[in-house]
């Protein structure tokens, strides 16, 4: 373990688990690989997500290696989830992607130093959204929620409005496809994408996937 790798949460509040070896495999970060596999993929990945039910905390510690070489060592990865967070359905390949892509996107934000936050909730119509403060106001039900927090330097309403535009870009050499197919990816799963984000308060990516059946 390199220390700056850990996960809290699911089985026991606050457990940190040895996240092994990491990777220096920079797969899964690049926009411009990411939108030719989904080329080649073509009608398949255009498919309503059937088959797989995923437990994205799973996915999340099974892509540990992966987020860590994305972020760099600076980062380090905190996640938390409910035991009894719901499944969804769809493509793991898929949604692993989305998550590379925020996490690059975050510890972009970063400069490469400091905590990236994953939280996994359920958002139950019984029981209200059980996320923290961050919430969109049109929160879904019966959805698991994946948020992605990072403490950057954030972005002008402007940006905001803008950031899901393809080509849409603040970075030198950045070609502004990774939020793009973060929501083509979110909407073929039926899921909604929102940003929360200020300038200087750091941004919150807020994944709404619908639980699997
Ligand atoms: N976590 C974040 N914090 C601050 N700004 C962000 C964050 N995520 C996205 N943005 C803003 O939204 C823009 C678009 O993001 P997007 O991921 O689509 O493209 P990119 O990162 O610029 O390039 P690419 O992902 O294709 O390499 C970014 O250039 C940046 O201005
Ligand atoms: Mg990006």
């Amino acid at each position: 373990m390199r220390g700056k790798f850990r996960f809290y949460g699911t089985k026991s509040e606050g457990e940190t688990v040895p996240m092994g070896g990491v990777s220096s495999n920079k797969q899964g970060g690049d926009s411009v690989a990411w939108l030719s596999a989904l080329k080649q993929q073509g009608s398949r990945a255009r498919r309503a997500p059937r088959g797989a039910r995923i437990d994205l905390y799973r996915l999340v510690r099974n892509s540990c290696a992966a987020l860590q070489a994305v972020t760099g060592a600076g980062v380090e990865v905190q996640v938390t989830a409910p035991e009894d967070l719901g499944r969804v359905k769809g493509h793991p390949s898929q949604l692993r992607q989305v998550l590379m892509s925020l996490a690059l996107n975050a510890a972009q934000a970063m400069d490469g130093q400091g905590t990236l936050r994953i939280y996994l909730t359920n958002q139950d119509p019984e029981s209200g959204p059980d996320t923290g403060e961050l919430r969109a106001p049109d929160a879904p039900t019966d959805h698991v929620l994946l948020e992605v927090a990072d403490h950057g330097r954030g972005m002008d309403p402007d940006a905001v409005a803008r950031a899901f535009e393809p080509g849409f870009t603040t970075k030198a050499g950045g070609n502004g496809l990774g939020l793009f197919l973060v929501r083509d990816v979110v909407r073929r799963h039926g899921g909604v994408v929102h940003t929360e984000s200020a300038p200087g308060a750091g941004t919150t990516v807020l994944v709404y996937l619908p639980r699997a059946g």
